[in-house]
């Protein structure tokens, strides 16, 4: 039987490095359409500085979202790189590789976990957890009715359909629902919710000890020891999702240091191979024991280039004594960015800890981001009116400056946008909002 061959009818694809103009025809032709993208294209990058392809120099204050913590073409992460793509850069989990076992037993000794599952990404990484607490949990209990899952309110765990149950923003979540079922959201750093929605049927609550896409909102110490207390209390599991804060952002090893009580599960990505795809979910030993071979399993998960790459990432930062860089910068960056929200009355509260800052401001985010890539500066904004800031942990107190003074020329330069209706989320929650807050603020506030 002759298979007849589908021709695309696309025009020829643009090859690699040539003229931005049909890039971008083919990005508008054949990508799916799920970002929203400025037109610039980043070519290469060298430490904290990002060029684009017309040789414009930008200052990265969001380091790939939290992934390029060592920056761009680190010396040690390219000297790994190259070595091991040169050996193998995939051999199977049916075999072992000189490095997964080795970049296990250095997270376990950063996080207070035994063992550890390597994937691909955060999602992946979310997804592994909520089946190993949910066979523990039941595992433990002996009952099949031990399925219900906690999550906050303005959580973000990922997008694939277990993570995206997870995931509190309904603009998320709706478009794909019926979700995973079974799950329920708890008001944020809210102890009473917790103790009411807590009982025998959960198997596990899962906590961002920073919330990062939510907008940078600590969670509370009282809520995370309460949390610890009835996960204990119901034989469920403490899940901490340090994807956007572990590893060094916050300048401790990981966020839940900074609490009270381990988790019994963390979960790990973003910066873990400096920019390649590497995520992975850790879990002490009565926890772990639950899996059996067969039970979980991922193909490329655990490769080793990058678990050399891991290796090398953690290795660098305890070398370099960089989690003291990250909170000495981050100590410089915050207090600058307090010192603007002086001057400025549209900034709320500047928020965060290390190097995953916010900047919460009572009007629209997105403008100013607009003019901080004008002036040659990289940062993000989320919940439409919290600017974020994640440099990587090399940076230095020159660059802070650097930062410091750009971000001030975008806030005075950027024509005052409109209040921000989302703004009002801060003030619900009890974010003593600034004198000058709108007064859209401050009625939500009172009608709470
Ligand atoms: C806290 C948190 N969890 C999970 C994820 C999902 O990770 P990924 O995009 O690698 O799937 C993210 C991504 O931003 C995140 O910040």
């Amino acid at each position: 039987m002759k298979t007849k061959i589908l021709k695309s009818k696309a025009k020829k694809p643009a090859p690699a490095g040539t003229a931005p103009k049909s890039v971008l025809r083919d990005v508008s032709q054949h990508l799916m359409n799920t970002y929203k993208r400025s037109d610039m294209i980043f070519t290469h990058g060298r430490g904290c500085y990002v060029f684009d392809q017309s040789g414009k120099k930008y200052l990265d204050f969001l380091g790939g979202i939290a992934v390029n913590a060592l920056g761009y073409s680190h010396p040690d992460l390219v000297k790994t790189i190259r070595r091991e793509a040169g050996r193998a850069v995939h051999v199977s989990n049916l075999f072992h590789n000189p490095f997964q076992g080795p970049l296990a037993a250095k997270l376990a000794e950063w996080s207070g976990m035994d063992r550890v599952f390597f994937t691909n990404s955060g999602s992946e990484a979310v997804e592994g957890a909520m089946k190993l607490a949910r066979i523990a949990a039941k595992q433990k209990s002996g009952g099949a009715t031990k399925t219900r899952f906690l999550a906050l309110e303005h959580s973000f765990h990922g997008r694939t359909f277990g993570a995206l149950s997870l995931t509190h923003p309904v603009k998320y979540r709706e478009p794909f629902e019926p979700l995973v079922p079974g799950v329920d959201f708890l008001r944020f750093n809210d102890v009473a919710d917790l103790e009411s929605k807590f009982n025998a049927d959960v198997c596990a609550i899962f906590i961002e000890p920073i919330q990062g896409e939510g907008g940078i909102y600590p969670v509370s110490d009282t809520f995370w020891k309460r949390a610890r207390e009835l996960a204990t209390r119901h034989g469920a599991v403490l899940v901490a999702d340090e994807i956007q804060c572990g590893l060094g952002r916050t300048g401790r090893e990981f966020a839940y240091q900074r609490l009270t009580g381990l988790p019994d599960i963390v979960v790990v990505a973003k910066p873990l191979a400096g920019g390649l795809p590497l995520g992975a979910f850790l879990a002490k030993e009565e926890i772990a024991a639950s899996f059996s071979p067969g039970l979980h399993g991922s193909t490329f998960g655990g490769g080793p280039l990058t678990c050399a790459t891991g290796l090398t990432f953690l290795d660098t930062v305890e070398k370099n004594r960089l989690l003291a860089n990250v909170r000495s910068r981050g100590a410089e960056l915050k207090a600058g960015l307090q010192k603007l929200a002086a001057k400025f009355d549209f900034i709320q509260e500047v928020r965060g800890e290390g190097l995953m800052l916010g900047m919460d401001l009572t009007v629209d985010g997105a403008p100013y981001v607009a003019e901080a890539l004008k002036q040659g500066l990289l940062i993000n904004c989320t919940h439409e009116h919290i600017l974020r800031l994640l440099p990587p942990f090399i940076l230095t107190a020159q660059q802070v400056k650097e930062g410091l003074s750009k971000i001030e020329s975008v806030l005075a330069k950027t024509e005052r946008p409109a209040p921000s209706p989302a703004a009002n989320y801060s003030a619900g929650l009890q974010v003593e909002p600034r004198p000058s807050a709108t007064a859209a603020a401050r009625s939500f506030a009172a009608a709470r």
